[in-house]
């Protein structure tokens, strides 16, 4: 068995509210629990920054679903690459929105790993995108203790 994790930016349809993606996500976070996939996923300024980690061939057949969703446009993808431990393994799906609190802990964060305090996941590199949900999970994780 190999354990990947993708990550993905995309454009998100003008007129999905934060309100109408969460009764989504809901669904998809039964999905993921039942396919071992794990997660975070950063809604803000009109785009999506996804991570998926899973089975290979579970994450890869989600990811083409995820794709072909007319909620989202452009799908990128950032990275694949195979994993020996997961960054994200609490979480079916984190759900983080970013217009909710864009406080100045999490834009230091954005501009350590992107080089700008305006939240453009299409235009950070894999590296990047991985270290920025790294950071901000760990973040997720102080203010839940
Ligand atoms: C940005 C975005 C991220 C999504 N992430 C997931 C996910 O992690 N897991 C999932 O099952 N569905 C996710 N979905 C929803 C799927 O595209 C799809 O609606 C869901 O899997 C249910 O499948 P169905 O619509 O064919 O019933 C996401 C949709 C969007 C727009």
């Amino acid at each position: 068995m190999h354990t990947i994790r993708l990550i993905y930016a995309s454009d998100a349809r003008e007129d999905l509210r934060y309100r109408d993606f969460m009764s989504i996500m809901d669904k998809a976070a039964d999905i993921n629990r039942d396919r071992a996939i794990t997660g975070i996923l950063c809604f803000g300024g009109g785009q999506f920054l996804q991570a998926l980690e899973g089975e290979r061939l579970a994450v890869n057949g989600l990811y083409h679903h995820i794709a072909n969703d007319p909620r989202h446009s452009n799908c990128q993808l950032l990275s694949v690459e195979e994993i020996s431990t997961r960054d994200f393994a609490e979480w079916s799906m984190k759900i983080i929105d970013w217009n909710d609190a864009v406080t100045a802990a999490r834009q230091t964060v954005l501009l350590k790993h992107s080089g700008s305090r305006v939240f453009d996941p299409a235009h950070m590199s894999g590296q990047q995108a991985g270290a920025f949900l790294r950071d901000l999970a760990d973040m997720e994780r102080l203010l839940s203790e």
